[in-house]
């Protein structure tokens, strides 16, 4: 039991959003209105995910299944910063949960939230593999756990 709740404090505490990517707004990311191309936010937040994902499932082959509805809140002029923070919903057998939120640093608003972006891992075949992992790894712990 106290492992559980032990567990369960590990979990909630660890799920907060890191905002580990930052991007500078520039004209080529412009629509006809001036503001941040959606397209644009998209690709960086899709590659945002897979870069999380191969890190934590120690793996290169992830790709993007499924994502739920996108909310576009607000948005984003030239020369504005922006951030971008994912954080992990759920170790699936073979998928990673993910949700995501950007912000603009210079407004201080939500640009987009999305509340599932599911990671499948495949094995060399293409077909999903199991990863075996179950909570947030981070590498500092991973090379503790080698040099022991
Ligand atoms: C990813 C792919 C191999 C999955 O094949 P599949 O037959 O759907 O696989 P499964 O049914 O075994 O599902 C795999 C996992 O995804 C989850 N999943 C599949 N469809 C889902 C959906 N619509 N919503 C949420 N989760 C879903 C399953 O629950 C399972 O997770 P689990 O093992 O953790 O329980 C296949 O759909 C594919 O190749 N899609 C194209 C991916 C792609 O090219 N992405 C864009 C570029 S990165």
């Amino acid at each position: 039991m106290k492992l559980l709740v032990k567990n369960l404090c590990w979990n909630i505490k660890e799920n907060h959003m890191k905002f580990h990517t930052r991007k500078w707004i520039k004209p080529e990311d412009l629509n006809a209105n001036n503001s941040l191309f959606g397209e644009r936010l998209l690709a960086w937040i899709d590659e945002e995910a897979a870069l999380y994902a191969i890190i934590q499932l120690e793996n290169q082959h992830v790709v993007t299944k499924y994502m739920s509805s996108i909310n576009f809140m607000s948005s984003a002029r030239v020369n504005d910063i922006i951030e971008i923070g994912i954080a992990p919903v759920k170790f699936g057998k073979t998928s990673l949960t993910l949700k995501c939120e950007v912000r603009n640093k210079m407004t201080r608003q939500t640009i987009i939230t999305i509340d599932e972006i599911i990671m499948v891992n495949l094995g060399k075949d293409g077909q999903p593999k199991a990863h075996g992992k179950h909570r947030i790894e981070y590498v500092k712990d991973r090379l503790e756990a080698q040099s022991k």
